[in-house]
């Protein structure tokens, strides 16, 4: 496990930009697999600007979402769907058809679950996926628990998730409760991951899995230590517990 830490936020995804640019310019067919939330935004932008200065060609690249909330659509502006058009597909080349997002209205969840999973693996696996992380220690809606699931599934968020998520919303009512989500299988199968984490809110956590020699389903984001090909890029703020050690 490589770990980068970085003076600050714009640092974090000036480094995390350099990775995923340079692995398109080297495979403009590459399956990213791709995360929401406040910290991968300041990397999508960086690579905005590196199509923008033509760089780096979305046309042939393909995209798997990590998730969704179950219940929202594209025209929803909480969804994921709506943030991604937003902040990264809106603003670049990439083929729609390319875009693959868990859909949180489909009619059957379960049979939508099995599909994406096999489109995912018909698709030969994410080359590199990026990840945020939950103050719970969640990855992708992988929440803590006495098991994890390796399949893409429908999954019920923990009232701390709720509660964080809800300043995207005008009331914690409105945060949708249960969401789809890439399983732990999806995730450990990418050829490469990058796990970003920036500020003081992020900084137990962190600790806790750069501390820890184990793994466990209490801190999902711990299995990522027996991954042979991540990155953790973390800003100063969120390293700290560690600093402190
Ligand atoms: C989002 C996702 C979540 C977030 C995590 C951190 O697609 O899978 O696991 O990465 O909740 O969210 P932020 O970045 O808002 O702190």
């Amino acid at each position: 496990m490589k770990i980068i830490v970085t003076k600050n936020y714009d640092e974090m995804s000036k480094e995390a930009g350099k990775i995923f640019i340079d692995r398109i310019k080297n495979n403009p067919e590459i399956i990213l697999g791709l995360a929401t939330g406040s910290t991968p935004i300041g990397m999508y932008k960086e690579l905005i600007k590196a199509y923008e200065n033509k760089e780096i060609d979305f046309s042939r690249v393909r995209s798997f979402n990590l998730d969704e909330y179950v219940g929202l659509d594209e025209n929803d502006e909480t969804s994921y769907r709506y943030f991604m058009n937003d902040n990264l597909f809106n603003h670049i080349n990439i083929n729609r058809e390319n875009i693959n997002i868990p859909n949180g209205k489909a009619k059957d969840l379960n049979a939508f679950c099995k599909e994406y999973d096999e489109k995912l693996e018909k698709a030969g696996g994410i080359d590199i996926q990026l990840l945020g992380i939950g103050e719970d220690g969640h990855i992708a809606f992988n929440e803590p628990g006495d098991f994890l699931n390796v399949g893409t599934n429908i999954t019920a968020l923990t009232d701390s998730t709720i509660e964080v998520n809800s300043r995207f919303f005008n009331s914690i009512d409105e945060v949708p409760t249960t969401a789809i989500t890439l399983g732990m299988g999806g995730i450990l199968k990418s050829k490469e991951i990058v796990l970003l984490a920036n500020g003081e809110k992020k900084a137990e956590v962190i600790k806790e899995l750069l501390t820890q020699d184990k793994v466990t389903t209490s801190l999902p984001v711990s299995f990522l230590l027996v991954h042979p090909n991540v990155t953790i890029i973390v800003d100063e703020e969120a390293y700290s517990g560690i600093a402190k050690c």
